[in-house]
């Protein structure tokens, strides 16, 4: 048996069946360096999916390590009910790359926890207990996390909320008239949707979807929940993806590419909204000493290296290189996204998503030495997440591959 066989039979004993796993015959990842990771029979892959946009500054990246292990072995936890610096530092730091007047942090250590919170936060801001969320958006697994996620997929609640409604998603023309039907009502806290829809697809809405619907929620005073969980930190080309459209949203949730790999989270509101939360809160591995440090580190990396600068120019290179396939591959329907958060969507001939032949690029690009993902309502989009230190040779190497398993 092999150490792959091995896991996937412990899998069946041990673990909730809703785990899953990509590929058929999946590797066991046993290293990272940088933008590549290695399995346990000394193997290769390019990283092209980062964990779902988490390791945006490279695996094992040193000088993140060497911040956490530093912090490590001075404490490693002590919770958000004592006083600790890196925590305080995290949120100065973030209150300086956050567009005005988001500059108030809630710390919390998942992306579902982060949008919980931001959607708790807007009905206690508002009085109002109802939600809008879009079709294909992604939010989480938790409770209300989960019922404004619109992918039917990930949604699992045998007890869906009343309060949660769905409207079409960014690109659909119905989207902004449906939501503002609901708008009218006077009832909803709030709106939560993704700057670009990761798992949906890496669906980039129109240039004047962000700005009308920030308008729209002036308008019936409505908060907007811009959840930032994959597309922060450069991820797009831009510290936040809402800054390609000079949006600002009421409540920005952040996560993922925060600690490169260690677990931290956060909500991100302005002094007015903030101030409506004044009961206790508190979360036990919000504000984590050595995810708060890996944090610090992270954002101290992008800026250094200059991360946002890279992510759009790579982009540029990448769909270039990508929209080549496209002219000679008639599978390939689309090619779509910003920076380095980009999806190519497969279509049979009749029009239908090609999920099949994604999974099979999928295995096939792996056993090229290739990670790259599948997302999507049809599982029919290669996904392209690559670290944001990629080297353009590398990405060029992944595309040549892709070429031939298209071919
Ligand atoms: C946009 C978005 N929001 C929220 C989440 C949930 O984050 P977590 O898995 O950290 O709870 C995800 C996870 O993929 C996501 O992509």
């Amino acid at each position: 048996m092999t150490r792959s066989e091995a896991l996937l039979a412990a899998k069946k004993d041990f673990l909730v069946p809703c785990v899953y796993h990509f590929y058929q015959r999946p590797p066991v990842l046993v290293r990272g360096e940088g933008a590549y990771l290695f399995d346990s029979e000394g193997r290769r892959y390019l990283d092209c999916f980062c964990g779902v946009t988490v390791v945006s500054a490279g695996h094992s990246n040193p000088e993140i390590l060497e911040a956490a292990i530093d912090q490590l072995r001075r404490l490693q936890h002590t919770t958000t009910i004592y006083l600790t610096e890196p925590m305080f530092d995290l949120a100065r730091a973030i209150a300086e790359l956050t567009p005005p007047p988001l500059r108030r942090s809630f710390f919390c250590a998942s992306g579902s926890e982060a949008n919980e919170g931001a959607l708790m936060l807007s009905a206690l801001a508002t009085g109002r207990q109802e939600c809008v969320y879009l079709r294909e958006g992604l939010h989480g697994r938790t409770k209300w996390a989960m019922n404004v996620t619109g992918l039917d997929m990930w949604r699992t609640d045998p007890q869906p909320l009343t309060t949660a409604h769905a409207v079409p998603g960014p690109r659909h023309p119905d989207s902004l008239p449906a939501l503002e039907r609901l708008l009218r009502s006077e009832k909803i806290a709030a709106v939560i949707a993704e700057p670009i829809q990761g798992n949906g697809g890496i669906v980039v809405p129109p240039d004047h979807y962000w700005p009308e619907l920030r308008r729209l929620c002036d308008q019936y005073g409505t908060l907007l929940i811009a959840d930032e969980v994959q597309t922060a930190w450069n991820r797009t080309g831009r510290w936040f993806a809402l800054q390609h459209w000079q949006v600002v949203p009421d409540i920005m949730t952040v996560a993922k590419a925060l600690g490169n790999g260690f677990p931290i989270a956060a909500y991100i509101t302005s002094d007015a909204l903030a101030a409506h939360y004044t009961r206790p809160g508190a979360a036990t591995f919000g504000g984590n000493l050595v995810s708060c440090r890996a944090a610090l580190a992270t954002l101290e990396f992008h800026r250094r290296h200059d991360l946002g600068r890279r992510s759009e120019t790579l982009g540029k290179h990448l769909t270039e290189r990508l929209r080549q396939l496209q002219q000679r591959h008639p599978i390939v329907a689309e090619v779509r996204g910003l920076g380095l958060m980009l999806g190519m969507e497969l279509r049979n001939a009749d029009g239908s998503p090609a999920n099949e032949r994604t999974d099979a690029v999928l295995e096939a690009m792996k056993d090229a030495g290739f990670l790259i993902g599948k997302t999507g309502p049809g599982r029919n989009v290669l996904t392209f997440l690559p670290p944001l230190i990629v080297e353009a040779a590398a990405l060029d190497e992944m595309v040549d591959a892709l070429d031939r398993t298209l071919g």
